[in-house]
């Protein structure tokens, strides 16, 4: 019987769908060096973000087949190296869509009304309503930089909101764009413009520090940014620099350019900043769909099926 290694926490429907074919082990939170003395022994690797997929790892696993990440991005993962020794990667492209938007769209709102904040004062005991006063976002402007599928979803419901849309995205249509309500527009104009900004592109080389103490400086003052994308998109060091010195409204991030977050000006800051330990794709609605569609593919391929590559 095939053997397929979990290292990540994945929901148990992908679990029992794994357990059809194969004999599955759960070892999560392993170190380096823990993960490729034993990988030899499998067939297939399942992981979420936790776990790095280095070449080396991918080397030690001499019997692997497929490596299925539960979730969009494949950044954890050295796709050249498994393509090289022919092993599949596979992720789940839709799976956790909705829980992303939805995440991006709680920290625009969380900003707008300084909910955590006002949260953990009343929980000290304080009633201190004027420290609170916040901002509505009926007919302010959003800038979507990205309208794939998640930016697409935090279109529709921003436009039900009563918001303007813009959006930043080279590779789609303007009629794409009409379609989802959106005007498109180049990027210094959506910056000039938007009383919100909100990221929903990969990291690639163009994107790293796009947002950066120049592009911060081409944003209004009460502009408020939202990545709920990738770490690493935003330069950290100059968004605290902008936040502090008033340059910029504030910020919502749920990811970051090291994870988990360790030092970092962004912590010091007050309720013009949110910070979210990568929770965008964790929903139990969310975790279900990436375990399924993952477990599915990794199960096919250990019947001799075709896959979906990612
Ligand atoms: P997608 O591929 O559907 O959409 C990405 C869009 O970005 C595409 O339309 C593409 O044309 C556009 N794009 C690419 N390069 C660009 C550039 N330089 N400038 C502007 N647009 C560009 O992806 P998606 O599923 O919508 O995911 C978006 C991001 O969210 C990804 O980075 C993904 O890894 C991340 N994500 C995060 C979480 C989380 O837990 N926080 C969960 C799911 C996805
Ligand atoms: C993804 O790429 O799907 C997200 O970053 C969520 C996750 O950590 O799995």
């Amino acid at each position: 019987m095939s053997k397929v290694l979990v290292s990540d926490t994945i929901d148990q429907a992908g679990i029992d769908i794994l357990s059809q074919v194969a004999t599955v082990d759960v070892k999560t939170g392993l170190k380096p060096a823990e993960l490729i003395e034993i990988i030899g022994d499998y067939d297939a690797l399942m992981i979420r973000s936790g776990t790095r997929v280095t070449q080396e790892i991918i080397e030690a696993g001499t019997q692997l087949k497929i490596i299925g990440r539960a979730g969009v991005g494949v950044d954890n993962v050295d796709v050249p190296a498994a393509t090289r020794r022919g092993i599949v990667v596979v992720n789940s492209p839709e799976g956790n869509t909705i829980a992303a938007a939805e995440h991006a769209l709680a920290m625009m709102l969380a900003l707008s009304r300084h909910i955590p904040d006002a949260n953990a004062s009343v929980k000290r005991g304080a009633w201190d309503r004027n420290s609170f006063v916040g901002a509505e976002v009926y007919k302010k402007t959003l800038g979507i930089v990205g309208l794939g599928k998640i930016g697409s979803h935090v279109a529709s419901v921003a436009k039900a909101m009563g918001m303007k849309l813009l959006a930043y995205d080279p590779f789609i249509s303007t009629e794409r764009a009409e379609q989802i309500g959106c005007q498109l527009v180049e990027l210094d104009l959506l910056f000039q413009q938007a009383d919100y900004i909100t990221l929903h592109i990969p990291k690639t080389s163009e994107t790293t520090h796009l947002i950066n103490a120049v592009t911060l400086g081409k944003m209004k003052p009460t502009a408020r940014i939202i990545n709920c994308a990738r770490g690493g998109i935003i330069e950290e060091t100059a968004l605290a620099a902008a936040v502090k010195a008033g340059k910029i409204g504030g910020a919502a991030l749920d990811v970051f350019e090291s994870e988990p977050l360790g030092e970092s000006d962004l912590r010091s800051l007050g309720k013009e900043v949110i910070l979210t330990p990568h929770l965008g794709a964790s929903t139990t609605e969310a975790q279900v769909n990436v375990a399924i569609d993952v477990a599915e593919q990794i199960r096919d391929v250990l019947l001799g099926l075709p896959a979906r590559s990612a």
